[in-house]
């Protein structure tokens, strides 16, 4: 019986949203935790921890004329406005950020915002008549120092163009005290555990002065970084879930924006659905696909709140190329009428291939946490969809994936040189021919670490080389040892994480040899792997115990199932011999914990930039909070005299040569050129991660390197890529390049066809409707 009211009352809701959707895109469902009542998406919020100030307050001094307005629209139900020039608000207040709220219409105009009594900004309300805003963030600041502050905005009466008093208005402030920003005491936070027991961190003396990294705070990200990837040689794409995000588009906040890496300015994008743990790839033509997300939540404890009216589960989000330097007419498209994946995902890991076209691999078929039997999504679809296998372009079963519940959720994925798959899925690995569509089986992970989510480890392919004839060798790091069966009441925030890095050449022998085992100097898990052109691995982020998500676990911390985060990044060597190749020389130590939802990538300048962080199911500021801030990690080469490409090729076919005009530095001796992938990165997947060193030679002069393409799709999977050139162990920045012949994946119109026939764009929510499927 609850349950068939449970139906009936969605069914009604269901109704309510498609007409809303219609209506006005930016409406969003529930944005209350625990509500059944929908409620518009507007970017004012009072993140826990924050304190707000409604129009109303005793403590919001008005001088001048004043109108106090009243409706159920404004926060506190009522509003203060002013049309008088000079008319000001007085407000004192003690924290590291603050936010205005109010009206945005065509009859506001410019206000001047002081702090301290400097003037921080002029800032303008007017928005556009066809559509009149409430509960807008007018201006903030969130960079201020921790102490006492005193706020004045006074209202101009002016906007260009206008010839009548402009309006200005208060609704609400919001008072931010920022992150804890004394590591000492997020350690002094925890409680005492079986974590606590674990060995010291083994530092190593600092050593060789010309040997330092850096790390720099710098840039926020506007919207939270779950999901990172560079797409030019200035911009970073960024895609969150839908939550209360600082920045705002078309009057509601922001889940997608575009970063500049040079600049730090941030634009936000429009997206329709929600990209809450989608995957992504490039294609072979350029084109970024973001694929999968979240469903319209309802009433599970871990996402109580109800974030997207699209559900985003079989979303396949297009991001054509854009390589404006000012990020102009970059856009993603998305029409699930037209463009869509056969079965829902969430948690999807998408690579691609060697003909240029992605694989998409397993996920869950509704939102939740620990994948299980009911929910499970067991199979690999194409985009564009393929004529393989009998499948028409419909979804095709991996024994691989049904194997390994419950921990199998963000597979790790590679396509290695022989053109088939490696992945990794809880404990195990297998390797994959999908042109035959069958598994190898690989051994287990030792000593019963599991590496996908929720006991998150990460994995990269080691830099493939002509030298040994693109021998592959895989390496995968830290996750968790937790019994995946046991329910969430019986895993702890303080269980500790794994320090266990494992190592395997792919080939027979290697094969037969297995994993070589290795320990980091510090237990992580939700780490981040990123390859550095010259060869060895940065590991970052990560938490020393518990488990990714959040809500889930006893001894939570705020809301997040994991804690200790790991601050110092670590260095590996691939090449050193075993035991020596970590490294945390010269490393800085960050003040930011980075771990459930955080990201780390390279950058064609050669840094890491480091984003994200937020085990929340919308922005918090209770440890451990939503972070914004950005980080930039320097290897020491960073401060060395570096070589340049002056000028390269656009593209680079396969097997097909090219001429680099360089710079290098005097008495260059080695000269290597690496070819590499980003990856799109996601919950420590850093998929189709990749570095390919080249065929290179250098002129007598030095004035030139002739380089070969990679051989084939199987050795790069066509698509972008970065061209570095590394003398003596120092990397040049990256030259964008077009590999392959650009052309876009093969396109097989029937298959299409056949899967916008045979699928629905929203198989989950009508699952829900007719009975459910549990
Ligand atoms: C399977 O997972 C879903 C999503 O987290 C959850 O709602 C459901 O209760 C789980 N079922 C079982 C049998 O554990
Ligand atoms: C790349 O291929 C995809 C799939 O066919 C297509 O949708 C997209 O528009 C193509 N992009 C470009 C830049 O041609």
């Amino acid at each position: 019986m609850a349950i068939h009211i449970f139906s009936l009352l969605f069914y009604a809701f269901a109704a309510f949203y498609a007409h809303v959707s219609a209506a006005e895109s930016a409406w969003n469902g529930h944005t209350t935790p625990e509500s059944l009542t929908p409620s518009a998406f507007l970017p004012f919020y009072v993140p826990p921890g924050a304190k707000s100030y409604d129009s109303a307050s005793p403590l919001v001094l008005y001088s001048g004329k004043w109108t106090e307005l009243f409706s159920t629209a404004y926060v506190g139900k009522s509003l203060q406005q002013t049309r008088e020039v000079g008319a000001y608000i007085s407000f004192t207040f003690t924290g590291t950020g603050i936010e205005w709220f109010g009206n945005c219409d065509w009859e506001h105009g410019v206000s001047d915002v002081y702090i301290d009594g400097l003037l921080v900004q002029s800032v303008d309300a007017w928005c556009d008549a066809e559509k009149p805003r409430k509960q807008q963030r007018i201006f903030w600041d969130y960079d201020l120092a921790p102490q006492k502050h005193m706020l004045k905005i006074v209202n101009t009466g002016m906007r260009p163009g206008s010839k009548r008093a402009c309006l200005a208005s208060m609704d609400a402030f919001v008072v931010t005290k920022g992150p804890d920003p004394d590591p000492a005491q997020l350690y002094a936070a925890a409680s005492p555990n079986a974590y606590a027991s674990l060995p010291p961190m083994l530092r190593m003396p600092d050593g060789d002065p010309t040997e330092k990294w850096t790390l720099e705070q710098k840039g926020s990200t506007g919207v939270h970084a779950m999901q990172l990837a560079i797409i030019s040689p200035t911009h970073a794409l960024i895609v969150d879930k839908v939550e209360h995000n600082p920045l705002t588009i078309n009057g509601h906040p922001a889940w997608a924006a575009l970063y500049n890496i040079d600049t730090h300015a941030v634009e936000p994008l429009p997206m329709i659905s929600n990209s809450f743990c989608a995957g992504g790839t490039f294609l072979g033509n350029g084109t970024l696909i973001n694929v999968g997300g979240n469903p319209v939540v309802d009433g599970s404890p871990t996402s109580a709140a109800d974030f997207g009216d699209l559900d985003g589960l079989q979303s396949i989000r297009m991001f054509e190329p854009c390589t404006s330097s000012t990020a102009d007419g970059c856009a993603i498209y998305e029409n699930p009428d037209r463009i869509r994946m056969a079965s829902p995902r969430w948690y999807n890991t998408v690579v691609r291939l060697p003909d240029g076209s992605a694989m998409i691999i397993g996920g869950s078929k509704k939102g939740g946490w620990m994948n299980n039997a009911t929910v499970n999504n067991p199979t690999i679809e194409y985009f564009p969809p393929k004529s393989i296998h009998g499948s028409n372009g419909l979804p095709i079963d991996l024994q691989f994936l049904k194997r390994t519940l419950n921990s199998n959720l963000f597979p790790i994925a590679f396509v290695i040189p022989d053109g088939t798959v490696f992945m990794a899925a809880n404990n195990d690995a297998i390797i994959y021919d999908w042109k035959a569509n069958t598994e190898r089986e690989l051994p287990p992970i030792p000593n019963g670490v599991r590496v996908t989510y929720p006991m998150t480890g990460t994995a990269v392919l080691l830099p493939l080389s002509p030298d040994n004839n693109y021998e592959p060798q895989i390496l995968i790091c830290g996750g968790s040892a937790i019994d995946d069966t046991k329910p969430g009441f019986e895993i702890s925030s303080q269980d500790p994480a794994s320090g266990q890095c494992v190592s395997m050449v792919l080939t027979d022998d290697g094969i037969a040899a297995g994993w070589e085992v290795d320990e980091m100097p510090e237990a992580r898990l939700m780490l981040d792997a990123v390859l550095l052109p010259t060869g060895s691995v940065v590991l970052v982020n990560g938490a020393g115990s518990g488990i990714s998500g959040y809500g889930n676990v006893v001894n939570q911390v705020g809301a997040s199932n994991a804690d200790h985060p790991v601050l110092t990044p670590v260095h590996y060597t691939p090449s050193a011999p075993l035991g020596a190749r970590f490294s945390l020389d010269g490393m800085p130590t960050s003040e930011i914990p980075r771990m459930y939802h955080s990201v780390a990538t390279l950058t064609p300048g050669g840094a890491v930039m480091i984003a994200g962080s937020n085990p929340n199911l919308d922005r918090s500021e209770v440890m451990y909070g939503t972070e914004y801030r950005v980080e930039w990690l320097g290897p020491p080469y960073m401060t060395k005299a570096r070589p340049q490409i002056a000028n390269g090729p656009k593209q680079l076919g396969f097997k097909k040569m090219a001429v680099l005009t360089v710079r290098l530095p005097s008495g260059a001796l080695d000269v290597k050129v690496a070819l590499m992938d980003f990856g799109y990165v996601t919950h420590a997947v850093h998929a189709n991660s990749r570095l390919v060193y080249l065929d290179a030679t250098s002129s007598a002069d030095g004035t030139t390197v002739t380089i070969t393409g990679p051989p084939n799709g199987m050795i790069y999977p066509p698509g972008p890529g970065w061209l570095f050139v590394v003398v003596d162990g120092v990397p040049s920045k990256a030259l964008h390049v077009m590999v392959g012949d650009g052309t876009g994946p093969p396109v097989d119109r029937a298959e299409i066809k056949n899967v916008l026939e045979n699928t629905r764009p929203d198989q989950y929510e009508e699952s829900k409707s007719s009975g459910g499927e549990e």
